[in-house]
């Protein structure tokens, strides 16, 4: 091992990362990739306990962590509250939150939709699971932080803020709203040591795109517009969450959108 990928072990180790939604897609990804590094993983899932499960089993018996699930939704923020509480039972310490879980279905009905049928209570839930999630999660994460002496905060966003994407304007308006808030929470978290900052996806290939009307489109549309001529998958995405919790190679990087997206939004 070369003396770089040394110090970013040793940093890792032993920690422990919060990050919700990590049944499935880039979650997930993410998930494995601190595993992998020897950070213990606390996440959450919505609906897939059994798949949670396997996941604990796997990680566990492969990379020699701990590993916990807990249930959430995050259209009810608050619930960050107690389960910050149930975290702190299992695990010494808090030093890195991601802010992945995406609502669909049912829940975005009137927030994914064309601008003349949008309506407020799906736009509303969209922001809700989007930003005040994000602000209740890192909230909470922060409180924890503060006692091992700092840590980093990742929020997911998209590049349909950047770039139009039918049906899109719930989500790209909400990301918008996060990305700001992360530069707030940047200035303000700095002093107790926390970085916090933003990782913006152009498409990737999840359950969550699947479920878009367009998929076969947005797919094709990608791979041809892409200099790279691929689809993005959520490994792409895993690296750079990493990249950002890892004080020995990102210390003085805060308040930042970082934007990997195959070279599509320039087009
Ligand atoms: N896919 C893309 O093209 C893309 C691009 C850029 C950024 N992003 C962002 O990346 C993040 C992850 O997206 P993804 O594509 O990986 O999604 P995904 O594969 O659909 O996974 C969604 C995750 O969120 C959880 N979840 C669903 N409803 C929830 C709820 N009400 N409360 C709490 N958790 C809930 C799911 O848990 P269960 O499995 O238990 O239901 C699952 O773990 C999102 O913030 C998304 O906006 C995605």
């Amino acid at each position: 091992m070369n003396s770089r990928l040394r110090e970013t072990a040793e940093y890792m180790r032993g920690k422990t990362l919060v990050i919700s939604g990590a049944t499935r897609g880039i979650g997930k990804a993410i998930l494995y990739k601190f595993a992998q590094n020897g950070v213990n993983v606390a996440f959450t899932y919505n609906k897939n306990e059994e798949e949670a499960k396997n996941i604990i089993n796997d990680v566990e018996s492969k990379y020699n962590i701990k590993a916990k699930a807990y249930p959430l939704n995050v259209l009810e923020p608050e619930q960050y509250i107690e389960l910050f509480k149930q975290i702190d039972d299992d695990f010494n310490r808090v030093d890195f939150f991601i802010s992945n879980a995406i609502i669909y279905g049912k829940s975005v009905a009137g927030g994914f939709a064309p601008f003349m049928r949008l309506k407020p209570k799906g736009l509303n839930n969209i922001y809700t699971a989007t930003v005040l999630a994000f602000v209740v999660g890192s909230q909470e994460a922060t409180k924890r932080m503060k006692e091992v002496g700092g840590g980093s905060i990742v929020t997911l966003s998209s590049t349909g803020n950047l770039v139009y994407m039918p049906n899109y304007a719930g989500h790209g308006s909400s990301k918008n709203a996060v990305e700001t808030i992360v530069k707030y929470a940047a200035q303000e978290l700095g002093e107790f040591g926390i970085r916090v900052n933003a990782v913006s996806g152009g498409p990737i290939d999840t359950d969550a795109l699947k479920a878009f009307p367009d998929y076969e489109v947005v797919k094709a549309t990608v791979e041809e517009e892409s200099p790279l001529n691929r689809m993005g998958t959520p490994d792409d995405l895993a690296g750079a969450a990493f990249f950002l919790c890892d004080n020995t190679q990102s210390s003085w990087l805060t308040g930042q959108t970082i934007v990997i997206d195959g070279g599509t939004t320039f087009r």
